[in-house]
């Protein structure tokens, strides 16, 4: 049974009755489909060194203990309220925001909330099989806790969706059990979320790229008039920035371990020397990168500006912008596609209504945080004496939604041929000989202070702890 104590929460939920009660009923299918679908293999007897939110200020929400998995306290918590917090942008700009939900906006800001919470537990079971494959346990614990934090920002939502939403709520609760990441009868919402993670490349930038759009997303949710849904997003996102930092150092370490055996050998040829080549990180930072960029729609939505006029969903940011914060004047350069007189397609831009073209103005955000990894990354290549760099592909490389999904380009931003792209993506994106290397690399490494060869170790450890501390106790 549930009572306060075995959820965390800041919500008073055992004042509340009903809403526990609903709860009570979903949480066994949640830690159900927690073994089901979660960590593969580390679910009975393993103690993880994990950090657990029993509250939102400093101290609480950074607290750690050893857990078994399923016996995590997967809490809900809600950013502290904003003494009269009023509504930043849109038609209500100005006027206090709400406690509950307008009827009017209902099923809008229920596909906002669904389609949100649908991310978290995808990524869980996309990494399901990591935990069997992990090059250290300084690793494998923070995959963990990424995982048992995706799953309370679907507690996160779920709250949300039973606290506010009836019996349509309580529905969709079920639903984001059931749909699965990659099945083919009841998919999870977004591509990316049905692509698999087979390997520690994938989740270093899966964590660097796809958890990054999860950030601008909730960004744009915590801007809400909704206040439930801007508070609940506000704390999510201090959780995002612990699953930000395993993407940007994890790379870091791929790259300096990749830079330091070039170095040995004198060879740019690492592949037969247990790292990954660069050519090959480009490969997988291509992937990641260009359906990450997919998850920001298309370059113009109607939708997207019905929800910024109506006050569901603001942009990164928004109080930071000099303008009206109504938009209905200004106009923006898009993306797009342009035909010449002779009805050739070329890439180039096109002039929309701000409004419409809100999805680009989020998409701009995030490829300019992008560009702050692939610095990083650079630096570690020129310190290492590495004349090679990487570099984020153009915005029309491999995109499957929007403006660019009609055509074929290269990384640089080259118009192709289908038949051209057929014979060349293979250059630019993971073949199956890359990945079949990159997981020939994954043997596990379970013990205590070791690593694998493919990654250099981390310069800190995590709450203080050195790199060789005992993080996950294997049974
Ligand atoms: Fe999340
Ligand atoms: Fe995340």
């Amino acid at each position: 049974m549930i009572s306060a104590e075995r959820i965390p929460n800041n919500v008073g939920l055992s004042s509340n009755k009903r809403l526990q009660r609903a709860l009570e009923h979903w949480q066994p299918k949640y830690i159900q489909w927690w073994k089901d679908m979660g960590p593969q293999g580390f679910q009975d007897y393993h103690q993880v060194y994990v950090r657990t939110a029993v509250s939102v200020d400093p101290s609480g929400w950074a607290h750690f203990e050893y857990v078994k998995l399923p016996e995590y306290r997967w809490g809900i918590f809600l950013a502290d309220p904003v003494h009269d917090r009023r509504i930043g942008f849109g038609d209500f700009m100005g006027n206090p925001v709400w406690q509950e939900v307008p009827g009017e906006f209902r099923n809008q800001l229920r596909r906002l909330v669904v389609t949100q919470g649908d991310t978290e537990p995808a990524s869980v079971e996309q990494q399901r099989w990591l935990g069997q494959r992990c090059p250290s346990l300084y690793d494998l614990r923070n995959l963990f806790q990424v995982n048992v934090e995706e799953g309370r920002h679907l507690w996160a939502m779920v709250y949300l969706l039973h606290a506010y939403f009836g019996r349509e709520g309580r529905e969709e609760a079920e639903e984001l059990l059931h749909r699965n990441s990659g099945s083919l009868d009841s998919p999870r919402i977004l591509g990316a979320f049905n692509e698999e993670t087979p390997d520690w490349l994938s989740f270093f930038m899966f964590t660097y790229f796809t958890d990054r759009d999860g950030k601008y997303q909730l960004g744009t949710l915590k801007e809400s008039a909704f206040d439930p849904l801007s508070r609940t997003c506000e704390f999510m996102l201090k959780e995002e920035a612990h699953h930000m930092m395993v993407g940007t150092t994890g790379v870091d370490r791929v790259v300096q371990r990749t830079v330091e055996v070039m170095r040995e050998h004198d060879t740019d040829d690492v592949g037969g020397l247990g790292a990954i080549p660069l050519p090959v990180i480009q490969k997988y930072l291509n992937f990641h990168y260009s359906v990450s960029l997919d998850l920001f729609g298309g370059e113009t939505s109607t939708n997207v500006a019905n929800y910024y006029t109506a006050g569901l969903k603001g942009r990164w940011l928004e109080d930071r912008r000099k303008d009206d914060h109504k938009l209905t004047s200004d106009a923006i350069m898009v993306d797009a596609l342009s035909e010449d007189a002779n009805g050739e397609l070329s890439i180039g831009q096109t002039e929309v209504s701000a409004l419409v073209g809100l999805n680009t103005d989020l998409r701009r955000e995030y490829i300019a945080d992008c560009q702050g990894g692939v610095k990083r990354w650079n630096r570690i290549l020129e310190e290492g004496g590495v004349r090679q760099r990487l570099k984020l592909p153009h915005v029309a490389f491999n995109r499957k939604v929007g403006a660019f999904a009609a055509i074929e380009a290269t990384p640089d931003g080259e118009k192709i041929p289908a038949q051209e792209w057929e014979r060349r993506q293979g250059d630019w994106l993971p073949t199956d000989v890359d990945k079949t290397y990159v997981r020939s690399l994954m043997q596990p490494v379970h013990q205590r202070g070791k690593i694998a060869a493919w990654i250099a170790p981390p310069r800190n450890g995590i709450n203080g702890q050195p790199f060789d501390y005992d993080y996950v106790h294997l049974a």
